[in-house]
């Protein structure tokens, strides 16, 4: 059901009016905005007429000019709270409520799952409030995904306000002047916040652990630099079937606090992000665990505005305790590195307006069947002076990895749907060696030793690239596709014989294969781009 807000404003030569997108400054402690020069740019493209209050980006380093010379117009407050569509990093403040014009979208982080005053407040107005933190977990809406975003920013820079504090190398060394250690490092938690703390330590040179609830996590650990920690416990993996951790058990939990005990003596640093969603951070280090860590080591705990993972941590707070610990539990860690966070979120920004405008006419489009603009749909403007309230969304079941449920009780698990019974296979395998025995009792040679040869090589292929990890498969198939190349040779070969199919033949295998070949290779370069450093 797209309901399509009217278009207010600046009349295009064609006729068809575009909206205005307005990006008011921050509130004080706030240093992100919500546009940079670059996504003022690519709102433009859109179709948007673009105004940034004069300053919104000082705090990130955006002067005004830049804005300017991107195509933006530099107003007043006034002129970038009455925008069509008002884009903010933060939620409103009470005074900021009545600010956006009726039928206007206000588009910012919200947390309405912890803000429900703030929600029934904004219903009250006539206009269309998007939350950015609730784009749901699912491949399709990751370019628009704020949280994923922000605590890439916020994992890494968790490893740098811990070498700050820390004062010692992170990486070992042999010197002429004596041996330095490597410091060890603990991640809790290894979703995206964690991975980036894994990445960023280990490439600093620390020893890295990290643990999750999560055991499909320990390869991604592993790739990172880590070492994955398993909690053992007999139970499932702790996913839902929204992509996010589900809460663990007490069995867990209490295998867990021994890992917690024992790490928290050895190591350096800890870093803890374990997070439910719509729970408090779970209690992960006690203060008898933090009293017994080195003096001078360092704990960033990065769920301290959600209640903390750990008991000593304060919100927004450098503490250091009795034993000389330190314990950080900032909340604007990806604030803290406001230019990149800026330009990231606005990325987010263009990519949730790519959605709405799919005319790329400056006419917002809000689609309610589409189920990532429903699920950050807060409030809709209904045109008749109030808004309705649209929270909570429905559940999005968009597991990334499927969630098997157990069987019940007493009943045996079921196939999965596409295996083979054993008897099946026993059938095929039978099969197989009749046809083959055939072959080789009846056909003319050369024909049954080619044959043998070609089974041979089916059954040897089929192991070989079976046991091949996923995450390689599409490099494994752009370079085995260059075995086309026989193909060509064969069919070239063939091409010189004076018979027209023939040559028909051979000349559409070299096509097919060349094609083959090149698309293998183009993958393959388009694969290794994404891992060269773009200069
Ligand atoms: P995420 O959902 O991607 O990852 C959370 C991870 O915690 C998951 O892998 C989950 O399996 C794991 N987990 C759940 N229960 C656990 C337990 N009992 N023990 C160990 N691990 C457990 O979340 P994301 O985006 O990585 O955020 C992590 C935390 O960082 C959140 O609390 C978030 O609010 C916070 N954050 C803090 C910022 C700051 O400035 N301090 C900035 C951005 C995020």
């Amino acid at each position: 059901m797209p309901c399509s807000t009217p278009a207010h404003s600046g009349p295009r030569s064609e006729g068809v009016t575009r909206m205005i997108v307005g990006v008011p400054r921050e509130p004080a402690g706030e240093t992100r905005v919500a546009a940079t020069p670059a996504t003022v740019r690519q709102l433009i493209a859109l179709g948007y007429d673009v105004v940034i209050e004069a300053g919104a980006g000082a705090l990130s380093s955006f002067s005004d000019a830049a804005f300017t010379e991107a195509g933006a117009t530099v107003g007043a407050a006034d002129d970038a709270w009455g925008a069509d569509l008002v884009l903010r990093v933060s939620g409103p403040a009470p005074g900021d409520i009545d600010r956006p014009k009726d039928g206007a979208y206000l588009i910012s982080i919200l947390a309405p799952a912890v803000n429900p005053k703030l929600v029934d407040a904004l219903a009250e107005r006539d206009i269309t409030v998007l939350a950015m933190d609730a784009v749901p977990r699912i491949s399709r809406a990751q370019s628009l995904d704020v949280l994923s975003s922000m605590a890439n920013i916020a994992g890494y820079r968790a490893v740098v306000e811990a070498a700050h504090e820390f004062g010692r190398f992170f990486t070992g060394q042999v010197t002429a002047a004596g041996k330095v250690p490597p410091a060890k490092v603990l991640v809790a938690g290894a979703g995206v916040a964690g991975l980036a703390a894994i990445g960023a330590a280990s490439s600093l040179g620390a020893v890295v652990r990290a643990t999750d609830p999560r055991p499909e996590v320990a390869d991604q650990v592993k790739s990172l630099g880590g070492e994955y920690l398993p909690v053992v416990v007999d139970e499932q993996a702790q996913q839902s079937s929204d992509g996010y951790a589900r809460a663990t058990s007490e069995t867990y939990n209490e295998a867990a606090a021994r890992l917690y005990t024992d790490q928290a003596a050895d190591v350096d640093i800890v870093i803890t992000t374990a997070l439910v969603p719509g729970r408090a951070a779970p209690r992960l280090l006690t203060a008898a665990d933090v009293a017994a860590m080195k003096p001078g080591s360092v704990i960033v705990d990065m769920a301290a505005g959600q209640g903390g993972n750990v008991e000593n941590s304060v919100a927004g707070k450098r503490i250091v305790t009795g034993n000389g610990v330190t314990v950080l539990g900032y909340t604007d860690l990806a604030g803290r590195l406001p230019t990149q966070a800026s330009q990231l979120y606005g990325t987010n920004l263009v990519n949730l307006l790519k959605l709405l405008t799919p005319g790329k006419d400056g006419v917002a489009v809000l689609d309610l069947e589409d189920p990532v603009q429903r699920g950050i749909t807060v409030v809709r403007s209904t045109g008749d002076g109030r808004g309705e309230k649209l929270w909570p969304p429905p559940p999005v079941s968009t597991s990334a990895a499927p969630v098997r449920t157990p069987a019940p009780e007493g009943r045996p698990e079921p196939e999965p749907r596409n295996a083979m019974s054993a008897a099946a296979k026993t059938a095929l395998v039978l099969i197989g060696v009749a046809l083959l025995w055939l072959v080789i009792a009846f056909a003319p040679a050369p024909l049954p030793a080619d044959f043998t040869v070609l089974t041979l090589a089916v059954v040897v292929g089929y192991y070989v690239i079976g046991k091949v990890h996923h995450a390689l498969h599409t490099p494994l198939m752009s370079v085995t596709n260059a075995i086309s190349g026989v193909i060509v040779v064969g069919a070239l070969l063939q091409a010189g014989l004076d018979l027209p199919l023939v040559q028909v033949l051979a000349g559409a295998a070299t096509l097919l294969a060349a094609i083959n070949i090149f698309g293998g290779f183009a993958v393959t370069r388009r694969m290794l781009a994404m891992f060269s450093k773009g200069n």
